[in-house]
């Protein structure tokens, strides 16, 4: 893994965005898979910067998001595909047939919209590079601590925690899903390669077990162990209860003199 430590929030957001542009750049039908959640927010604002002031080019580009809310209707303000169109869908030129999204509402089964959305990323040749970001309990996507290191898309029954950090997106009084479809953490090791933001001291714990803990069902993240192409981008709270970080610093300027392209 290579671990990026930033100095702040906005840092962590324009750094990202600007790996996100140099893929898309170096290959504009980039297979971009996407994640919601706060973490996300700047990053996108930033691509949706560079889009109108660089004329950075989202008309070849597919997504593939992470997950989705079961139980709420695809134009519900809370689902993840409203809060996708708010935060970069509707700022880009991307074309609508070129986002694909977890349907939290089947008309069919549950198993069969799984089983679409796997055939959906495979048929447009895996994903280029898939963003994640994690939870307080170590999850990446919705795969909560137990979930199968080999698990595919399915539907996911949520935590507590995870319910209880996601209440403040909605109304006093509505209460938050309890259970989502999301890609496994197999479908989300397929993928070339895979960025983790993760930003705040409430992180802190589940970026260090995900980095420096055991492979474990227990942390979901620390799965990225196993992906030859991980890049972890860290603000300085998030990154606190790292032990290698002077490593962390000295390995990526290493890397920079060895290896720049392999680089962002
Ligand atoms: C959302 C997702 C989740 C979030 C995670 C962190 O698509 O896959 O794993 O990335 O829950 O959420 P925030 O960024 O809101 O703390």
């Amino acid at each position: 893994m290579l671990v990026f430590i930033t100095n702040d929030y906005a840092e962590l957001s324009r750094q990202a965005a600007r790996m996100i542009a140099n893929a898309m750049r170096k290959k504009p039908d980039l297979r971009l898979g996407l994640a919601t959640g706060d973490t996300q927010q700047g990053m996108y604002r930033e691509l949706v910067r560079m889009h109108r002031e660089d004329h950075l080019d989202f008309s070849r580009v597919k997504t593939f998001n992470l997950d989705e809310y079961i139980g709420l209707p695809a134009e519900h303000p809370q689902s993840f595909r409203s809060s996708m169109h708010k935060s970069l869908f509707d700022h880009v030129n991307i074309a609508a047939s070129h986002i694909h999204i977890p349907d939290g509402s089947p008309r069919d089964s549950f198993d069969q919209a799984c089983n679409r959305y796997e055939e959906e990323i495979r048929r447009a040749g895996g994903i280029d590079l898939q963003i994640v970001g994690i939870g307080k309990d170590g999850h990446i996507g919705f795969n909560e601590p137990t979930s199968s290191l080999a698990s595919r898309t399915r539907p996911k029954t949520l935590t507590q925690q995870t319910i209880e950090d996601n209440r403040h997106n909605f109304p006093a009084g509505e209460e938050p899903p309890a259970a989502a479809i999301t890609m496994g953490i197999g479908t989300i090791l397929e993928a070339r390669r895979i960025l983790l933001l993760a930003s705040g001291a409430a992180k802190a714990k589940a970026v260090a077990l995900a980095v420096e803990g055991p492979l474990s069902a227990a942390v979901s993240a620390s799965a990225l162990q196993m992906h030859p192409e991980v890049t972890v981008l860290l603000d300085r709270e998030a990154a606190e209860n790292l032990q290698h970080k002077d490593y962390y610093r000295k390995s990526l300027d290493m890397s920079r003199k060895l290896t720049p392209d392999r680089l962002w």
